[in-house]
């Protein structure tokens, strides 16, 4: 297949290319990516002879059309995807994640061909940390954040061109990725790095707020099923049952990084803060028979802070800009 990657500079598409390149040989793939604050192309230099790069943006509607109509698929990763920034400035979100969705579904229309649209269990709203429920396909959508309701809109957008255009097109959400090539914006990468630089983590509130965190190649694993087996029309979450709550990540952390347990600053919360997310991934693992490899979270992060130690040339560029963002907004 000849594959169009929207966002495959940023952390999880990079991720995606290169597991493609790796476990699915023979497929031939275009990364198409406006190289945002994001989007890095040193994420792709050591296959950059094995792909093709298009720098361009997703709402660039003759770029699109020209694209879409040279691939058999398009798997959709490119976004604005961090909440904070969201609650600083929603406009790139809406631009983004709303009328660029809206281009490739309308070049996808015209030209006959797949989509995969790759979304976040954060369209579906939080959860009660006592709560037994976890999200499913059938969880009604409930978006807390600019960020999460325009990836809540675009999900719209796609069911609504399936249902109305009957194109071809699949859509997935999955819970918090960690791994790397991660921008040092995220918890993990954020903290990680702030021990490598010699400054306390930060935690917003008390950190009970609970993620289900997943490692990017499972994700990416799970994709590849999707595009793979996946039913035309469907919704599949993506998740391994990673349900932590962010103290005891952090705690993790420091102990991995030889700091003392309580190595940290609070910091000012996050307005609007979504208290848990969790999946029920029932739905991929009994239609698709996807089942996660990574299932070890503390061997997992341990590699992933060992990737951060060993690329600080990779990360450094961005660290001091980052913390000043942060530094303003009270994180
Ligand atoms: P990221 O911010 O690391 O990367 C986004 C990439 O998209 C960057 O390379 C950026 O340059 C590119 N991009 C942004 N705007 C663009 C535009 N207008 N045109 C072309 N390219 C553009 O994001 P990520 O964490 O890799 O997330 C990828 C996708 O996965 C997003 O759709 C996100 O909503 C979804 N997702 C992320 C997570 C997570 O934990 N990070 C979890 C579930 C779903
Ligand atoms: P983040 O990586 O931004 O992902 P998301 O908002 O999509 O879940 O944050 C993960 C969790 O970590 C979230 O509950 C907010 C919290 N957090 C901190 O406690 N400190 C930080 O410095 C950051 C960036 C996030």
């Amino acid at each position: 297949m000849k594959l169009l990657v929207t966002g495959g500079a940023g952390f999880i598409g990079a991720n995606f290319v290169h597991y493609t390149l790796g476990h699915r040989p023979g497929h031939s793939i275009t990364v198409l990516d406006a190289l945002t604050y994001a989007g890095n192309e040193a994420n792709l230099s050591t296959v950059k002879d094995k792909i093709r790069f298009v720098k361009g943006n997703i709402t660039d509607t003759k770029l699109v059309d020209e694209l879409v109509a040279e691939h058999d698929i398009v798997v959709h990763f490119a976004a604005e995807s961090h909440n904070d920034n969201s609650l600083k400035d929603p406009s790139p979100f809406i631009q983004t994640n709303l009328i660029g969705t809206f281009t490739i579904l309308e070049a996808v229309r015209k030209h006959g061909k797949r989509l995969h649209h790759i979304s976040t269990d954060e369209v579906y709203g939080d959860l009660e940390l006592d709560d037994p429920a976890k999200f499913t396909a059938d969880t009604p959508y409930n978006p807390s954040s600019p960020y999460s309701s325009s990836k809540a809109g675009s999900d719209l957008l796609v069911r609504a061109w399936v249902r109305s255009f009957g194109i071809h097109a699949t859509i997935s959400n999955c819970s918090n990725n960690y791994g790397p090539y991660q921008h040092v914006e995220k918890f993990i990468p954020r903290q990680i790095t702030n021990i490598l630089t010699g400054e306390k983590p930060k935690l917003y509130g008390q950190g009970e707020n609970v993620r289900d965190w997943i490692h990017v190649d499972d994700h990416n694993a799970a994709v590849w099923s999707i595009i793979e087996h996946g039913r035309n029309g469907e919704t599949y979450l993506i998740g391994a049952d990673g349900e932590l709550n962010n103290k005891v990540v952090l705690e993790l952390i420091l102990e991995l990084m030889d700091k003392p347990k309580d190595w940290y600053d609070h910091v000012n919360d996050r307005p609007g803060h979504d208290m848990r997310y969790a999946i029920d991934a029932t739905k991929l693992r009994n239609e698709l028979g996807w089942r996660p490899t990574y299932t070890n979270f503390r061997d997992g992060l341990a590699a992933t802070i060992a990737w951060y130690a060993q690329n600080e040339d990779w990360w450094k560029p961005q660290k001091a800009e980052t913390e000043q963002k942060y530094k303003n907004q009270g994180h």
